[in-house]
């Protein structure tokens, strides 16, 4: 069975897929997009993510190309296409074709494209085995609340990551903790808290993470949200990390140093037990 892509009003063939060289998401990264997991052939957490979508949209004066309604058809009818039972969709929207310049054109239809594809979950060992981050700095822009596509500071750091054979990079702004390159950073306290940084504009508010603050919640767990710094992660009880991609992933080495005693933290263990369910669900 050969992929089908949605670009702009029509389902085509993967491979002949294409959106125009002047397209504004093409030459200045104007546009943003959506990850969201599919599990059983069902969208994990639809409706959080597609309210990013009209966030980041918002954020950068873009229209929505078509309605919320519209667009679940869209999704759904990718997976189909697809056969996906566990994988991703990949939705893209950006500013639309004009002449380049930088300032918003006059009249561009936003482009809207919408792939899927199947892909396993995180191997079950990075799970019960944990992975390993390096910290770098952050050297990305101040509105990394927007989904946005522009994303080379988040290549650069991944790459570190993989060459220095780690799993994550984590990104430092003023000796704190933002986020990963692709996933947001927590911590376990010795006190049992769990703390991850609060949603301000240097971190992508995770679906992933909104999911984990209710497992939290409703097991009574302790939660704050406020910066750490990678000392405090070194010496934390445990650490772990979150994303669409990567479910929950048990931090088990901070910059070649254990955290705790070197392996998958109990707390952990089972909020990653309690998100999978959540996304099976
Ligand atoms: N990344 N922080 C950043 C910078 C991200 O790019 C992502 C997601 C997250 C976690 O968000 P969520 O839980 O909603 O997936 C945090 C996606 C998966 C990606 O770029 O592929």
């Amino acid at each position: 069975m050969s992929r089908i892509a949605y670009v702009d009003g029509q389902y085509v063939p993967h491979r002949q897929a294409a959106v125009h060289i002047e397209d504004r998401g093409y030459q200045f990264g104007d546009g943003v997009y959506e990850v969201i997991a599919v599990v059983g052939g069902h969208l994990v957490d639809e409706e959080p993510h597609l309210k990013r979508l009209h966030r980041s949209l918002g954020e950068l004066r873009i229209a929505m190309p078509m309605g919320d309604a519209a667009l679940k058809i869209v999704m759904r009818e990718v997976v189909r296409r697809n056969d996906v039972g566990t994988g991703i969709v990949y939705l893209e929207v950006t500013r639309g074709v004009a002449p380049r310049d930088h300032a918003f054109p006059k009249a561009a239809q936003p482009t809207l494209v919408v792939t899927s594809r199947r892909s396993r979950p995180p191997a079950p060992r990075l799970g019960d085995e944990g992975i390993a981050v390096i910290t770098i700095p952050d050297i990305r822009w101040q509105r990394c609340d927007i989904k946005s596509v522009a994303l080379v500071a988040n290549v650069l750091g991944k790459q570190q990551a993989r060459e220095a054979g780690a799993y994550e990079a984590w990104q430092v702004r003023d000796g704190l903790v933002t986020e990963g390159t692709s996933t947001n950073a927590w911590i376990v306290t010795d006190d049992g808290t769990v703390v991850t940084r609060a949603a301000d504009n240097a971190i992508l508010k995770g679906v992933t993470r909104l999911a984990v603050f209710d497992i939290i919640a409703r097991e009574g767990y302790r939660l704050v949200e406020r910066p750490f710094t990678v000392e405090e992660a070194t010496a934390a009880r445990e650490a772990f990390l979150t994303s669409t991609t990567a479910d929950l992933l048990p931090v088990v080495r901070i910059d070649g140093a254990p955290v705790g005693d070197g392996r998958p933290g109990p707390l952990s263990r089972k909020l990653r037990a309690a998100y999978l369910a959540h996304a099976a669900a």
